[in-house]
């Protein structure tokens, strides 16, 4: 899978999943704009990718004038973006009698909000023949005690997802979503270890997954190998959403 010259963007490029996609996509000659809201972290990605082709802004995806200043510096550029990765996201826990109206707004604001009018904003800037990838969750589909909130943020995702397919096909455009299971990164570092390794033994695979093996996923849908696929909802993580 070649991507030289190809302009990348991921939102949330600073850690865990963006991160390792970032790298990933670099690595086959991408050019890649990734975004977060913390300067220092952006910093720190860029040190560690060490790579020209990287390029970072600092923008909260939950500001719609922080959307406007990605959006204009896309068109300043006066490339087209070619793969487009709506990642940037939080993670709550709480039941749905604890959930605050504080923690459901934040949640929604990220996860919902700023992925649909990052899209909305970035659309006339796709090329033709563009790939998006929209991240949710393996929550999306299933029922998991204490991620009521998050789970519906990822299934409002898989909505937006399909209506993006069918809305940009006249443009040749693909928009796939890639579900992770639970994935080793730092929006896990507080999950304690007694917890993951349960999480861990559900799984058919018998472990978490690894950011890198996420990102294989999503650059996979951004390639041309991909050219049929759209509409899909991809599950990374290690069958445990498998139905019997
Ligand atoms: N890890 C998992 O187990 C798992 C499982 C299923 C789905 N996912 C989904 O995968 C995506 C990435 O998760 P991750 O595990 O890589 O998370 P992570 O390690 O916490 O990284 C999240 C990234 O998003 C950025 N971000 C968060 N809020 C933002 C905002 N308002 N505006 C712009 N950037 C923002 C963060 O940077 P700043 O904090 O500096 O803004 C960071 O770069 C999320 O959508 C998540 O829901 C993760």
């Amino acid at each position: 899978m070649d991507f030289k010259n190809k302009n990348i963007i991921i939102t949330g490029g600073s850690a865990g999943i963006g991160l390792a996609t970032a790298q990933t996509f670099i690595t086959k000659g991408a050019n890649v704009l990734i975004t977060g809201r913390n300067s220092d972290s952006l910093n720190a990605a860029s040190l560690k990718i060490n790579s020209q082709n990287l390029k970072t802004l600092a923008s909260d995806i939950s500001k719609i004038p922080d959307i406007e200043t990605l959006a204009k510096e896309v068109a300043e550029s006066g490339n087209k973006i070619d793969v487009l990765v709506l990642n940037a996201g939080i993670a709550k826990q709480h039941s749905i009698e604890e959930t605050t109206e504080e923690v459901f707004d934040d949640l929604f604001n990220i996860n919902v909000k700023g992925l649909f009018f990052t899209l909305q904003k970035l659309i006339p800037h796709l090329a033709e023949g563009a790939s998006v990838i929209l991240i949710s969750s393996g929550v999306s589909v299933s029922g998991y005690a204490q991620m009521g909130a998050y789970a519906a943020t990822k299934s409002a995702v898989d909505a937006i997802a399909r209506t993006a397919a069918t809305e940009l096909a006249d443009r040749k455009i693909r928009v796939n979503t890639v579900a992770p299971g639970l994935t080793d990164t730092p929006m896990n570092h507080q999950t304690p270890e007694d917890i993951k390794n349960a999480i861990a033994a559900a799984v058919p695979l018998k472990r978490i997954g690894e950011a890198e093996e996420i990102a294989n996923a999503i650059v996979f849908l951004a390639s041309k190998e991909a050219s049929y696929i759209s509409g899909s909802y991809l599950s990374v993580d290690g069958g445990v959403t498998i139905r019997r």
